[in-house]
């Protein structure tokens, strides 16, 4: 008997993939309109858990059966039941999830071009997405099992064998530099180790792509820091570029990967100038106790040339004139003509990385 195929794009495959292995949970299905409408409305599942941003498998159009099958380019990724299908009233949700409707916005602009529809149920995964196999990382990576990156237990039974207690989840999408490291060794001085999970799903056009980002976490991690005490490994989710609802996610995802703490700094899952540089903060923190996981804060960190050091506001007593800010527009455009980055920014080896594979042309201007 044949059943409808659904073509499923590869941030439905993504989420496929962290719903059915505990990434999400309490959320272990493809929402309906009902929970999706608690959550854009009032930032809670109906049954009363925290949760931000609509999982949602979309369509453009509504299927007639209800046994599917979920199709990405020539391969069969899973299937689901059909319990119901709706229309969403996207500029209403979109300036509740992301705080605009302006299509200017990339993670605003994916909402609207993943069709008018959604469909929800209960669903299977058959395997691993093609996109993060494409991730392979050296010899950092953390494996389980020969596979590529950690499920949520797979990462909780690793933390458990090192007998690590208190353990900080870092969050990232941009090639690691020296802010990133400070705000790592701040949250590992007081933490027994620390979970450096990368997004390695869809992001913007011109952030670095996942495959190099990864080869520059693993040139930091490799040759600055102690190895038993990091756990690396790539998560398979897109950026949606939410601010303080994705910086929501962000954290329930790390708890349900047994993080005990969460590091929130400058603008987190921000784009532009959409939100304010604390809001995520402002969020997570208002949140926090009822997720299970406690915020650790950053302000904004930056490399001071008095201090010889990276540091914030907080423990830097100089000017504003004293300090290296480099846009990641601007690092872009320096790695293009072919300047090296300064030491100041980013370490040595990882600059390495990045002016590497931009002679391989894999940095897109
Ligand atoms: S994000 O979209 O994943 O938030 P990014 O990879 O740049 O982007 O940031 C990862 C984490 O580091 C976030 O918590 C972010 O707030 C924090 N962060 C990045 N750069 C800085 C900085 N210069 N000062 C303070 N925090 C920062």
């Amino acid at each position: 008997d044949m059943t409808q195929t659904i073509r499923v794009s590869s941030r439905t495959l993504n989420d496929l993939a962290l719903i059915t292995t505990g990434a999400f949970d309490p959320v272990q299905h493809f929402m309906t309109f009902d929970e999706a409408r608690s959550i854009v409305e009032q930032l809670e599942l109906p049954t009363g858990e925290v949760w931000p941003i609509p999982i949602l498998l979309r369509t453009d159009d509504l299927p007639s059966d209800t046994d599917l099958t979920l199709v990405h380019g020539d391969a069969i990724v899973g299937s689901l039941r059909l319990t119901e299908g709706f229309r969403i009233p996207l500029r209403e949700w979109a300036k509740k999830i992301y705080g605009t409707d302006d299509e200017k916005h990339p993670g605003v602009a994916a909402f609207y071009e993943a069709g008018p529809c959604a469909i929800a149920g209960e669903v299977e995964w058959h395997g691993r997405p093609a996109s993060v196999a494409a991730a392979k990382t050296p010899p950092f990576r953390a494996v389980a099992n020969g596979i590529d990156w950690l499920t949520a237990g797979e990462a909780r039974a690793e933390i458990e064998r090192r007998g690590w207690k208190r353990v900080a989840g870092f969050q990232t999408r941009n090639p690691i530099h020296r802010a990133h490291e400070y705000v790592l060794r701040v949250a590992l001085e007081v933490s027994d180790g620390l979970l450096v999970h990368p997004l390695v799903g869809e992001t913007k056009a011109d952030d670095i792509p996942a495959a190099v980002r990864v080869r520059c976490y693993d040139a930091l991690l490799s040759n600055y820091f102690p190895p038993d005490r990091i756990l690396f490994t790539p998560l398979p989710a897109w950026m949606r570029y939410a601010g303080p609802r994705e910086a929501v996610l962000h954290a329930i995802i790390r708890r349900n990967y047994g993080c005990t703490h969460f590091i929130v700094g400058r603008d987190h899952a921000g784009v532009g100038n959409y939100y304010g540089p604390y809001d995520a903060q402002k969020l997570v923190a208002a949140v926090s106790s009822r997720i299970g996981i406690e915020p650790i804060l950053f302000d904004e960190v930056f490399y001071c040339f008095r201090c010889g050091g990276v540091a914030s506001g907080k423990t830097c007593g100089h000017g504003s004139d004293n300090r290296l800010s480099l846009s990641g527009t601007e690092v872009r455009r320096r790695l293009r003509e072919g300047h090296a980055l300064p030491e100041e920014f980013t370490r040595p080896e990882v600059a390495a990385v990045l002016a590497e594979a931009l002679r391989e042309e894999v940095v897109i201007a």
